[in-house]
């Protein structure tokens, strides 16, 4: 039998018999991250060595603490003995430094991507994105958290001592062959489950107030995750951001790429256990992970039932509730942040995306899928977007399978579910949402600010990575300053100054507190200045030559260029 461990995993799905402590990811803080991708073996079942990817280590990787506004830079070195790509999932950087599948590490080299975190506190994650290959680097581990926090989060009366109230949980289903080894074609069934690695974990944690940073990290199954006790739990974070107040639930759907935040008040349940369960018998059909993955009967995916994870309740891991810590947080805050969506009467274009496979009927499930009828390709753009573009993406599922659609570079607001607009829970800052099957649509809005490159595309795929593999993608450009129409706009002067170690900007009219940014050709932002009156020079001796564009950040003047010699 291929798959042997289905065995095991059935009888832990229902006995939960939760044996191992919950392996925490290592952290790395500060503005310099060294991460070395290499090979490893883990012994995910006792007695069986399966061969695996990480980063600094076996299997997986460590969490990466940032903070707002920092300048980071990152040594990726890749040992894996194989060409890949490191994608910050979430995080708002240039083109040239979001490790999309043109941005290729070869074996034995180093990648050094730098940027300024304009992110907002957040969970976000890193993981391979090699064309065709990313499903086979994150299943065999390579994958790792990053927490990038800020003053807003960080006013706010929270849990955040990571491994004592703020727990990571990278939550992963693997396929195994006889051997032990990990299996990633499309038709293995993922028949084992893991949270940090660890295959039926039960985790110590304080009778007061437990943050939980939830990834799913899966290939394929989405998860619907509730408590034993049916206690309400709260969810305080969406993809890119805290919620504008914590919402209380029974269950959260979290598909793959997504992640949430919740808060657990375990208060009450000192020296009791209690179990997070995935409540795959409840989840709607036509989502991997449910009794029925397709639209209808006559669609199927090979052995699906019989893995024992689909469309079944099963445990994902054991709380065992122990004394609180001192000074516990013990209270669910009553509001988090402040959310200003940009509003659908400003938006400039609206793009529609529908999702097919490639040839109806009863095999249509298992894909490849279309975006607009087109299969991924390296050597073509799918989209030009003008540069800080307000724009409204329109997103049907025609075809028989829900699939987590994500965008690069950007988060957005979800504006509506077939017209609906979108649960609390679903309200906040988002780069991955699931649309449905059954001709569903789901709008989303966002603006592609900050970072342009004419050359260098970002991605849009399906997070269902054996999808993403197959062609479920697409690629767009923010084309720079300089291929906008904005002739009616009045200009900026700039003066260069003597020793050309400086410039100055004059403007018509008196500007207050204005945003400058500059940026250098490729798209990345070099400084930023405020501007109040009308001229303002500017310190460019540390500049490397070359050419410039300065830009207002509220577009009153065109976008000028200069160049540094
Ligand atoms: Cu999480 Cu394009 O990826
Ligand atoms: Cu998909």
């Amino acid at each position: 039998m291929r798959y042997f461990l289905a065995g095991i995993i059935l009888l832990n799905s229902i006995f939960s018999f939760s044996q191992n402590a919950l392996f925490i990811p290592d952290t790395i803080s500060g503005t310099s991250f060294s991460l070395q991708l290499q090979q490893g073996s883990t012994n995910f079942y006792s007695g069986i060595t399966t061969s695996t990817m990480g980063v600094n280590g076996n299997l997986l990787g460590p969490t990466l603490f940032m903070n707002q506004h920092d300048f980071v830079s990152i040594q990726v070195e890749n040992q894996i003995g194989d060409t890949t790509t490191i994608h910050w999932h979430g995080m708002h950087v240039s083109p040239s430094n979001d490790g999309g599948p043109h941005t290729v590490i070869l074996p034995g080299q180093t990648w050094n991507p730098q940027f300024t975190v304009l992110d907002k506190a957040s969970t976000y994650w890193y993981h391979p994105h090699l064309h065709m290959r990313t499903n086979e680097h994150v299943q065999k581990g390579i994958a790792g958290l990053i927490i990038v926090r800020d003053q807003e989060e960080a006013a706010l009366l929270l849990p955040r001592k990571y491994g004592i109230d703020d727990f990571p949980m990278v939550i992963q289903t693997k396929a195994f062959d006889v051997n032990g080894e990990i299996v990633t074609t499309q038709t293995a069934l993922d028949t084992s489950l893991m949270i940090n690695g660890t295959v039926d974990p039960y985790l110590d944690v304080p009778a007061q107030v437990v943050r939980f940073r939830v990834l799913n990290g899966s290939s394929e199954r989405v998860y619907y995750l509730g408590l034993s006790n049916n206690q309400s739990f709260y969810q305080i974070g969406s993809d890119g951001g805290l919620l504008s107040s914590p919402v209380a639930l029974s269950r959260l759907q979290l598909a793959p790429g997504e992640r949430a935040e919740i808060l657990i008040d375990f208060s009450a349940l000192n020296g009791q256990n209690i179990s997070l369960i995935s409540y795959g018998a409840e989840l709607p059909n036509a989502i991997y992970g449910a009794a029925q993955p397709g639209m209808g009967g006559g669609q199927v995916i090979p052995n699906y039932t019989s893995n024992p994870l689909n469309g079944s309740n099963f445990s994902l891991i054991e709380y065992h509730v122990g004394s609180p810590t001192s000074n516990p947080i013990s209270t669910i805050p009553t509001s988090l942040v402040t959310h200003s969506p940009w509003q659908e009467a400003n938006a400039q274009a609206t793009r529609s995306l529908t999702f097919t496979p490639v040839t109806m009927g009863p095999g249509a499930i298992n894909g490849p899928f279309l975006i607009n009828n087109m299969a991924f390709d390296m050597m073509m753009i799918n989209y030009y977007i003008p540069f800080e573009n307000i724009e409204v993406w329109s997103l049907t599922n025609q075809s028989p399978i829900a699939h987590p659609f994500h965008i690069h570079d950007v988060q957005f607001y979800i504006l509506d579910i077939n017209g609906v607009p979108p649960s609390p829970s679903l309200q906040g800052r988002k780069d991955v949402v699931l649309v449905p099957a059954g001709n569903t649509t789901v709008r989303f809005i966002t603006r592609f600010e900050d970072h342009f490159n004419d050359t260098l595309p970002y991605m849009y795929h399906c997070h269902m990575l054996t999808h993403e593999d197959m062609g479920m993608m697409g690629q767009f450009i923010v084309n720079g300053p300089t291929a906008i129409q904005e002739n009616e706009k009045p200009a900026a002067t700039i003066i260069y100054q003597s020793s050309l170690s400086s410039i100055l900007i004059e403007t018509p009219s008196i500007l207050n507190n204005e945003i400058l940014e500059i940026f250098d050709v490729s798209g990345k932002k070099i400084s930023q200045h405020f501007y109040s009156g009308n001229r303002l020079q500017v310190d460019v001796s540390s500049f490397s030559d070359g050419i410039y564009f300065i830009h207002f950040k509220s577009d009153v003047y065109k976008n000028e260029k200069f160049i540094k010699w």
